[in-house]
């Protein structure tokens, strides 16, 4: 089975991890905490970055740390994976759904100041795929209305609005290291920012409020949250991050290779790629519409019989049980659109050409 997604290892990963067993330093506290949180903010050129066991609880702290909570409410798109709506919920607030652009399958801009409330207090925009959304037109929106700006940037690591990193571009950037992702950690997540303020009331929040007194003794001044990552996982994610441009890199020639294999196929649908915005092609993928000889979901069942996993899109959440009473656009027709059309194709770094020309000739030989 060619896989749709799975780790690419190789680097000193058996080396840091094989440093933290040798010298005990596998908890919280340890050498490599702090050298991934310097490195990524490097990496990123950010001031600060807050590592975290996952990206959800990243997306969590970072609403904590703006104070987001009772009563608020945040716009969100809904042809995501759950969990930055669901870290929405853990705050105390409300999820507003936006339509997407059917184009690129993000958080559509022009739908967001018609859903603007006495009680919204931010924007989250989501990089879904690797696919980044016209910040631009969010940042005037936020400062015209003077909102937060919180970008879920865990599927887009590598990804750039206007020779700007995604996740770099609003108050705070979220990213995940689970398995599946660019880089991983096994399970992870880093929360970033450009204002010192913020990302020291985040990393306070994360660490439950721990100060420490003279003699010793921890005080907490708050309530916190344990959201640390421990040394074991940041010594992989070091690892991980020294190979990032040669990831993202891959992923883009990967692409750039679908693209030419499966251009002008009736009915396909390709990865958009307008001016000036970089996509990460976290996971290459298509949409299948009407004009394609079978369905979305006759192609996903050709595939598996080819030996290809593949994946529909998300459903929307807005049509999920916990959030169907939440407000959303009037028309929610192009995230109904893409996620009854939309297809990921296999999209590991280590994909080779011929696995690529393989998936392709799949799509193209259907045996009708
Ligand atoms: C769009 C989006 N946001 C947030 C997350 C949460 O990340 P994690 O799985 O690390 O909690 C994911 C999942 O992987 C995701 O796809």
């Amino acid at each position: 089975m060619i896989p749709l997604c799975v780790p690419e290892i190789r680097g000193n990963e058996w080396k840091y991890v094989k440093d933290c067993l040798d010298t005990n330093w596998v908890s919280s506290a340890g050498s490599y905490v702090d050298r991934f949180e310097k490195d990524f903010a490097q990496y990123l050129d950010v001031q600060r970055a807050v590592v975290t066991m996952n990206g959800t609880v990243a997306l969590q702290l970072a609403l904590l740390a703006l104070g987001i909570g009772s009563g608020d409410e945040v716009i969100v798109s809904s042809m995501t994976f759950i969990s930055p709506v669901n870290a929405i919920r853990y705050v105390g607030a409300e999820p507003v759904f936006a339509d997407v652009r059917e184009d690129t399958w993000v958080l559509d801009e022009r739908q967001i100041e018609a859903l603007i409330s006495p009680r919204t207090k931010a924007i989250l925009p989501i990089h879904i795929y690797g696919q980044p959304v016209n910040m631009s037109k969010v940042m005037e929106i936020a400062e015209k209305h003077h909102l937060y700006v919180i970008e879920d940037a865990t599927e887009s690591l590598g990804a750039s609005w206007n020779g700007q990193k995604v996740g770099t571009i609003g108050d705070i950037g979220c990213f995940s290291f689970n398995g599946n992702k660019l880089m991983t950690t096994g399970a992870g997540g880093m929360l970033v920012t450009n204002n010192e303020q913020i990302g020291e009331r985040a990393k306070y929040l994360s660490t439950q409020t721990k100060t420490i007194r003279e003699n010793g003794s921890f005080f907490h001044e708050e309530v916190g949250y344990n959201f640390r990552m421990p040394n074991l996982l940041a010594a992989m994610g070091c690892a991980q991050l020294e190979k990032i441009d040669e990831y993202s890199l891959l992923k883009r020639n990967h692409a750039r290779l679908y693209n030419e294999l499966l251009h002008k196929i009736p009915g396909l649908i390709l990865p958009a790629n307008e001016e000036g915005f970089q996509n990460a092609y976290w996971l290459y993928s298509v949409l299948v519409t009407h004009d394609f000889p079978i369905s979305r979901d006759q192609l996903i069942d050709h595939l598996r019989e080819n030996g290809i996993q593949s994946r529909p899109f998300f459903q929307p959440v807005h049509e999920m049980p916990p959030y169907s009473g939440s407000r959303t656009s009037l028309d929610m027709s192009a995230t109904v659109h893409t996620s009854t059309f939309g297809l990921n194709l296999p999209s590991s770094v280590g994909l080779t050409e011929d696995q690529i020309r393989y998936i392709c000739n799949t799509i193209r030989n259907l045996d009708l």
